[in-house]
This record gives structure tokens, C-alpha cells and sequence, in this order.
């Protein structure tokens, strides 16, 4: 079970200020593949490689996964790597600023995915590349949140929205047992998740997220990582 001895309270979106103490970073990193970020092996291409990390907290991932990057699809071919990573909390933004190591080609803002005007911002990105798509869409271990936050069919939405600008989709979807933690959690604070109790996607919800993307998005799983520490399933969709 998640933080087991040292419980690191309730947050609403996830947006816990030490979570990189709990989630290590860079055993995650470890489990990604190295041979999935590119399509068409053989057509070169001196476009910049577009990557979108959507709740990417205080960027401790997102620094890491940028020099991965590199050496899967930079590197070797010659690809400049440019990730956008947005997280709803300003200060962890703030935070994921200031230790960037990796400017201009890392960038973070401030963005709430589910606003309506969200997608106006991140489409303004890529016009700068002269693009209507990411090479990657990174969703780690946010689905539960917008799920708690904005029931089945916000989810749904989040997941349509960002399959349509992302060529790759990768996901870590949080099993149910993170679900009942954090409705355990929330409650101890004297508070709730008001909309879980009406989720049709519950104790299979990593099968549901998947099935939506297969059979509702015409997404294709190519790839799925060995379980994390917190037996999280990192799946890739083309
Ligand atoms: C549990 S953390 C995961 C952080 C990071 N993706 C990782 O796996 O290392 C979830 C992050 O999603 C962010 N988040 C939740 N809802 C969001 C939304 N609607 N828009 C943007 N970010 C959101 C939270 O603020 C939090 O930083």
C-alpha cells in the first residue's frame, strides 16, 4: 500500500508536495522501454521530438524522463527533444521552474487539463512547431484524480481529448486499491471525493480505461512496463 508508514495526507488532485520522497522517480524510469518512442524506425526526421507530460507535479520525473529521452530518440538521431509538462498546482509548477536543469527544451506551466480553454493553451505549443500533435502524451499516474474529480465521463473526456493530440499515449492508471486510499484519506481529513460513489468504472478500472482506448479510441496497446513498486501497469497506445 501506498506511503505505508508515513501517510502523507489528503490532497485533492494528487498534488502532493513530497511525492517524489514516496514514488521514486527513477525506479519508474528503469521500467520504460527504450525501443517504443518512435514509430518508423527507419525515416529520419530532424523535426523536434514533441512530448506532452500532463500532472507532472514538481518535475522530478519530467527532468529525468527528458535525458532518457535523449538517448533513446535524441542521441542517436539527431531529434531535439522539447517536453511541455503541466500540473494544476502553482506551486508545484513554481517548483518544477526553478529546478529546471533542462530549459528551453523542458518547459513548465501552470494548467488545469479540464478547463475548457486547456487545449487552446496546448495547441498554441505545438503551433509553435508547426504541429497538431505530440510525438508522446504522458498521463503517470493522474487518471485516478480526474476520475475522483470529474466522474466516469470527465475521464472519458480526458482521455479522448488526449488521444487526439498525441501520437503515443502512455499510461499508468491507478488500480482500485489507490482509489479506496485516497477516498480513506480524504474522509480522515473530514472531507470526501462527492462524486465517487457514483463511478461506473470502479474495482476494474485499469480494464475500463484500457477497453475505452481500444475499442472507443482505436488506440492499440504496443507495449506494457513490469508492474511498478505500487503495482502500477505503465501501458503504451498507438
Ligand atoms: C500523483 S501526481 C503524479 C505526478 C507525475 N505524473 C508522476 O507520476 O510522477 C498527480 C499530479 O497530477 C496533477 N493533476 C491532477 N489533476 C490535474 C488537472 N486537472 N490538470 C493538471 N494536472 C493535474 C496533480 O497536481 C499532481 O501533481
Amino acid at each position: 500500500m501506498e506511503y505505508r508508514n508515513n501517510d502523507p495526507g489528503a490532497v485533492q488532485y494528487g498534488n502532493f508536495i513530497n511525492y517524489y520522497e514516496f514514488n521514486n522517480a527513477e525506479q519508474r524510469l528503469k521500467l520504460l522501454p527504450r525501443d517504443v518512442w518512435l514509430e518508423t524506425e527507419n525515416i529520419p526526421s530532424a523535426e523536434p521530438y514533441l512530448v506532452l507530460d500532463v500532472g507532472c507535479n514538481a518535475g522530478d520525473l519530467t527532468q529525468l524522463f527528458y535525458k532518457f529521452l535523449n538517448e533513446c530518440v535524441g542521441v542517436p538521431r539527431n531529434r531535439k527533444i522539447q517536453i511541455l509538462g503541466i500540473d494544476i498546482d502553482e506551486d508545484l509548477v513554481q517548483r518544477a521552474q526553478i529546478g529546471n536543469e533542462c530549459a528551453p527544451n523542458v518547459s513548465y506551466t501552470r494548467l488545469d487539463i479540464m478547463d475548457a480553454t486547456a487545449f487552446e493553451e496546448v495547441n498554441e505549443y505545438l503551433r509553435q512547431y508547426n504541429r497538431h500533435s505530440f510525438d508522446v502524451v504522458c498521463c503517470f499516474s493522474i487518471t485516478m484524480w480526474i476520475h475522483l474529480n470529474h466522474s466516469d465521463h470527465g475521464l472519458q473526456q480526458f482521455l479522448q481529448k488526449l488521444s487526439g493530440i498525441g501520437d503515443l499515449l502512455v499510461v499508468e492508471p491507478q488500480p482500485w486499491k489507490c482509489y479506496q486510499t485516497a477516498v480513506r484519506r480524504m474522509k480522515r481529513a473530514g472531507d470526501e471525493f462527492p462524486l465517487f460513489s457514483e463511478l461506473v468504472w470502479r474495482s476494474n478500472v485499469e480494464e475500463c480505461v484500457q477497453k475505452f482506448l481500444e475499442k472507443e479510441l482505436g488506440r492499440k496497446k504496443v507495449f506494457e512496463c513490469l508492474p511498478t513498486r505500487w503495482q502500477r501497469r505503465i501501458c503504451f497506445y498507438r
